[in-house]
């Protein structure tokens, strides 16, 4: 006989724990006779339906029924059953489609020789990513996005950009020279690029000022492998060239990237440096993302910013007249024309910034 909510008489613990045993076996065999759609269907509304389900039933006849010292053990014992049915048509429903999927599968109805969904695997690299991200940054600026090739003339990675032959800035580079070089005359020889900025030059080579570009891209050096160095490593480099370009504009825009990627609490500090082909040239620092400026994290000392407050981000300065003679012929006269640069490593600040959120 199908069951019937009994109405209760007796609100001891004993009683409720009986009539809520009678319930829950009652429900045991019902879901049990569940074998197709229509039933689990039919299963499901005597038992959940909002009006007359068993559930609102138990609502009425017990709960609304139960004398005031008894409503809060009743509704206890109401809730509990709650759940277990909720739990127990979930199953059926579960059970059901399961039998379904065997018996169609059984009856042919399912192709099971067709292809799998094919799901990506993997995720990009912390480095990539860093790099797709300010480079977005940039784009939103209204820059485009140039390349090069890694394996460069001394022309483009040097001369071209201001480093005159035997000059000491070059030693700097760490440069990594491709053999059997030597018969060739020194602007000819090929090495590994040791920064994105001869993408400018090539660049300006072929676009006429006005310009805005970010250069993604490998680099190596001759670097041996530690924590802060590796022998081929990310930069982005930028350039923006017109009439009327100052260092307002330089401190200005690179401020904004700050901003836009390490959010907008952090500052900038400009502090004058040297590079061949920028004058005047500076170094940009970030007030520390980790520890925020203050140079400690709780009583220890902040060790990425070596307890400053500050993190040297990037390079950066006002392009040197001497750059812009050699590519003089596509329009960039520096009597005419001004621009600044610069470059960054795109590995390590987003390291960074993970390792911040992993602190909180
Ligand atoms: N190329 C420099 C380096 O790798 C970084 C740099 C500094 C790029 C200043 C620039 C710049 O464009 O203006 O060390």
């Amino acid at each position: 006989m199908a069951y019937t909510v009994p109405k209760l008489t007796d609100y001891s613990a004993a009683a409720l724990e009986s009539a809520a045993d009678g319930l829950k076996s009652a429900l045991r065999e019902e879901s049990r006779a569940v074998t197709d759609e229509s039933q689990f269907k039919a299963f499901r509304d005597r038992w959940m339906a909002r009006k007359s389900g068993v559930l609102s039933q138990l609502n009425d006849e017990w709960l609304k029924a139960a004398p005031k010292d008894s409503k809060r053990a009743v509704g206890q014992r109401v809730n509990e059953i709650k759940v277990h049915v909720e739990d127990v048509v979930a199953k059926a429903e579960h059970l059901r489609h399961e039998l379904a999927t065997a018996s169609s599968l059984a009856s042919g109805a399912v192709d099971i020789t067709l292809p799998g969904i094919r799901r990506a695997i993997g995720a990009e690299h912390p480095v990539l990513r860093t790099s797709r991200e300010i480079v977005a940054v940039f784009q939103k600026l209204g820059y485009s996005v140039a390349d090069g090739p890694v394996i460069e003339t001394d022309y483009y990675n040097f001369e071209a950009l201001n480093f005159p032959p035997n000059h000491p800035a070059r030693d700097t580079q760490d440069t990594l020279f491709i053999a059997g070089q030597q018969a060739k005359p020194l602007r000819e020889r090929l090495l590994l690029r040791t920064h994105t900025s001869p993408v400018q030059i090539r660049t300006m080579e072929k676009m006429r000022p006005p310009i805005r570009i970010v250069i993604p891209g490998t680099v190596h050096r001759n670097d041996p492998p530690d924590a802060s160095h590796s022998p081929m490593f990310h930069q982005i480099e930028g350039l923006a060239v017109d009439t009327n370009i100052t260092f307002g504009d330089l401190k200005g825009t690179l401020d904004h990237a700050m901003k836009e990627f390490f959010g907008s609490s952090v500052k900038t500090s400009f502090r004058p440096s040297f590079f061949p082909f920028t004058e005047p040239s500076a170094e940009m620092f970030v007030s520390c993302f980790i520890c925020g400026g203050s140079g400690r994290r709780g009583a220890n000392p902040c060790r990425p910013c070596k307890q400053t407050g500050w993190i040297e981000i990037l390079g950066c300065g006002m392009v040197d007249p001497n750059v812009f003679e050699f590519v003089k012929d596509t329009g960039y006269d520096p009597k005419k024309v001004s621009g600044f640069a610069f470059g960054m490593g795109a590995g390590e600040p987003r390291l960074a910034r993970v390792d911040a959120v992993a602190q909180f």
